[in-house]
């Protein structure tokens, strides 16, 4: 099978290469990535030279560079991981979600109508069912709570699931969507506040919670959403929805002092600063589906991923010391330039 895996430079995405490079040597894999400033190919430079990996860089907005592809390609399977992900991002820039998130989405769908796919997958967010009061701890989100956004990220990724489901209820396209809970784990971008926290504290700089640090986030190891999504695609009924979570839930002032007290850094680092406009207050995952139906089930709890994490960060300094620096931008002209010019790659 050929796969078509978009956004494969960034943090879930190539931590989803990796998983499936390795485990499926049969498989090819293209992985299709704008490298905005979140795509960084330095995560997936272990598997450059790998014979059933490739990459290409192209935007999944731009009609004409998809459906060529498409054209030439003619993939299998297309997982659609590209997004603009930072809700921060989204409240200051919505019109870059829209573009991405949604017209990304629908010319994708476009080109696997044109070209044909034996499945699309959608790759969304628990962010689409909104929040949760903090003092009803016995509510979750399941696959059918409606949809119910706060954010112009949340509202962009909903949009797209239901342009997603339209497709398939209109013309009959074989498509899938998982909505996941917070991930973390290694290759995560240190905006996002797992990374941001580690790589601050080791630097001993001050750690911005947001409001009272009281909002609850319910975290998932990356590779149990990696395993979750390989089980969708192949094992997925076409049409569905299926939630993926593993019941972990902290609140972020949890989350920050878990990792303080890891790295034997002081609570003092902590700053509460202006909360989130329109800040969710929880999410709560409900994935008796996906376990029941698919047999899915996730190898971490936070307290075993957290500790993995911290160790990775601390193992992998010039990964993100690289980004903070800005360095991580100069790696496709240093790794592409001279095959561009020699036409070896697109
Ligand atoms: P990320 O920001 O780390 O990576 C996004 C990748 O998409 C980057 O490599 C970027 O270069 C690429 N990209 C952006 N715009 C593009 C375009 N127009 N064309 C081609 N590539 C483009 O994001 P992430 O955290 O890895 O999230 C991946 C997906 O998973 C997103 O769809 C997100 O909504 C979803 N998701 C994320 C989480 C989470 O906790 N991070 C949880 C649930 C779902
Ligand atoms: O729930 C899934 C979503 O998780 C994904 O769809 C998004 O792509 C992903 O970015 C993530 O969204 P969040 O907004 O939950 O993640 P973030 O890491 O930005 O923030 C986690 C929580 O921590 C949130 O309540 C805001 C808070 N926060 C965040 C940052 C960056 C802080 O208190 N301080 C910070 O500096």
């Amino acid at each position: 099978m050929k796969f078509i895996v978009t956004g494969g430079a960034g943090f879930i995405g190539g931590n989803f290469m990796h998983y499936m490079v390795n485990k499926y040597p049969e498989d090819q894999f293209i992985n299709l990535d704008l490298l905005t400033y979140a795509g960084n190919l330095e995560t997936v430079a272990p598997l450059e030279g790998k014979p059933n990996y490739r990459f290409v860089r192209g935007d999944i907005a731009d009609r004409k560079f998809i459906f060529d592809l498409f054209a030439r390609e003619k993939p299998d399977v297309v997982v659609n991981f590209a997004a603009e992900s930072h809700v921060d991002r989204s409240i200051t820039d919505p019109e870059a979600f829209v573009r991405t998130n949604v017209c990304g989405t629908t010319t994708l769908l476009d080109a696997c109508r044109t070209y044909g796919i034996k499945r699309y997958h959608q790759v969304s967010t628990d962010e689409v069912y909104g929040d949760l009061p903090l003092d009803r701890p016995d509510l979750f989100f399941t696959e059918t709570t409606p949809l119910h956004t706060s954010s112009p990220y949340s509202a962009s990724k909903a949009s797209a699931d239901l342009f997603v489901l339209a497709y398939h209820r209109t013309y009959g396209l074989p498509v899938s969507i998982s909505r996941c809970s917070n991930n973390y784990g290694p290759y995560h971008f240190p905006e996002k506040l797992i990374p941001l926290v580690i790589s601050r504290a080791l630097a001993d700089e001050k750690i911005p919670v947001y409001g009272t640090g009281a909002n609850v986030r319910d975290w998932l190891y990356v590779t149990d959403h990696c395993s979750a999504i390989d089980l969708v695609v192949r094992k997925g009924l076409e049409g569905e929805v299926y939630n993926i979570g593993g019941h972990n839930e902290r609140t972020n002032l949890d989350v920050v002092k878990t990792i303080l007290r890891s790295l034997n850094k002081p609570e003092s680092l902590i700053e509460f600063v202006k909360d989130r406009p329109g800040h969710d207050r929880r999410y709560a995952m409900d994935p008796t589906k996906i376990e029941t139906e698919l047999g899915w089930k996730p190898e971490y709890t936070f307290d075993t991923g957290i500790p993995k994490t911290i160790e990775w960060y601390l193992s992998n300094r010039e990964w993100w010391e690289h980004i903070v620096s800005g360095e991580y931008q100069k790696y496709f002209d240093k790794m592409y330039s001279k095959r561009l010019a020699e036409g070896e790659n697109a």
